[in-house]
């Protein structure tokens, strides 16, 4: 009854200019070690439910990627989405086609753009959540101790209350908070980082989506009969249309009441933006992550992390916690504590060129 359903269908704009519209990061080999992102996310799910049980949820327009780089996924198993709606719609879409297939499934939603370094306590971590789920029919989030005020992500507060000797009640979710009260989250030492990586019976979620999100839900609740039939791609590409645009953290994690966490500690970072790579890479004596050619110059430079992959002499002057990468024809200079602003830059930009 175990089932996976990757989240694979994201521009991961904030890695810009890494990450392209056309080449998102998942299907980039961001860590150096020969797999890509997608690749090492299914290959540590199939140690957790069957591979014919395993979904990858996408943009039409990544597919053949996909086939590329997972070649033992079936047609069947790619789920795609017309346009790009974020993961509320993808998430109710995949979870009501394979309640169509098993209505006990238990099913582990994950994303594809993250680094995990020790996978036997990933695995451990998710065959507690699979049966917790399906013990206490709640919505199972893991959860990472956090290290700084990041704003990028979801911070859960939890309470005392524990079932299954790990299994924390959640108090509060709060999806991408403001500096300000991301300070303050970290300092009352009850908040963990949201790892978006959930576990839930396919009855429990669509449940919570009848409840939070009932547009969201009546829509792919009136295409039950299409499923796995040859009219579903048309059904949905036309119904797809009508989906509200916003992500299951906004739409359900903070508002639902039965959600419980397992505080998780697997060597988990989460490569949504240039501070998860400083985070991850060596530094020299000044701080500073450089990840380029040797005629990278820098003095009285601090705390910078550069990617320069061409063999054009730079030289950085006097430069302190600024991130300077180019990729692609392009080039970014942005302070270090201003880059969730990239997003926001990228989306203009991308009207204009
Ligand atoms: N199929 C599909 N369709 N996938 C999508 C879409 C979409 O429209 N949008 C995003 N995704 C995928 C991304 O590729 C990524 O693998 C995953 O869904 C999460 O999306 P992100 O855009 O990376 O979310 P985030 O990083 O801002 O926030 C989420 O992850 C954080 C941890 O990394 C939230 O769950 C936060 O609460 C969490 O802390
Ligand atoms: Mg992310």
């Amino acid at each position: 009854n175990h089932y996976a359903l990757i989240l694979a269908g994201g521009v991961g704009s904030r890695f810009w200019p890494i990450s392209r519209t056309v080449y998102p990061k998942q299907f980039i080999d961001i860590i150096g070690n020969g797999k890509t992102l997608i690749q090492e996310t299914y290959q540590r799910l199939s140690k957790v439910c069957p591979k014919e049980n395993i979904f990858i949820l996408t943009n039409e327009s990544y597919t053949q990627l996909v086939k590329e780089q997972l070649p033992d996924i079936t047609d069947q198993q790619i789920v795609t989405e017309p346009v790009m709606r974020n993961t509320a719609p993808c998430i109710a879409y995949g979870c009501f086609k394979i309640e169509s297939l098993n209505p006990d499934a238990v099913i582990v939603v994950a994303p594809s753009d993250q680094q995990i370094l020790n996978e036997d306590a990933f695995i451990n971590a998710l065959d507690k959540s699979l049966k917790t789920a399906t013990e206490h029919h709640c919505l199972v989030t893991l959860g990472i101790k956090p290290s700084r005020p990041d704003t990028g992500y979801g911070y859960i507060q939890y309470s005392d209350i524990v079932i299954n000797n790990d299994f924390h009640k959640v108090k509060n979710f709060t999806e991408k908070p403001t500096l300000d009260i991301a300070r303050g989250f970290i300092q009352s030492g009850d908040f963990l980082w949201n790892a978006g990586i959930f576990v839930w019976s396919a009855k429990s979620i669509l449940k919570a989506f009848e409840t939070y999100m009932p547009d969201l839900h009546d829509i792919f609740d009136d295409a039950r009969l299409v499923y796995n039939t040859e009219q579903e791609v048309a059904h949905i590409n036309q119904a797809y249309q009508h989906c509200i645009n916003t992500s299951i953290d906004y739409g359900v994690m903070e508002k639902a009441g039965n959600v419980y966490v397992l505080p998780s500690d697997f060597g988990w970072s989460d490569l949504g933006t240039w501070a998860s790579i400083y985070e991850l890479s060596e530094k020299d004596g000044a701080g500073n992550a450089v990840n380029s050619n040797e005629k990278v110059i820098m003095q009285n430079s601090s705390n910078c992390v550069v990617n320069m992959p061409g063999n054009k002499l730079v030289i950085l002057q006097g430069l302190n916690n600024y991130i300077v990468v180019e990729a692609n024809d392009t080039l970014l200079i942005c302070p270090r504590d201003q880059e969730q602003t990239v997003k926001q830059i990228v989306a203009d930009v991308k009207s204009k060129f």
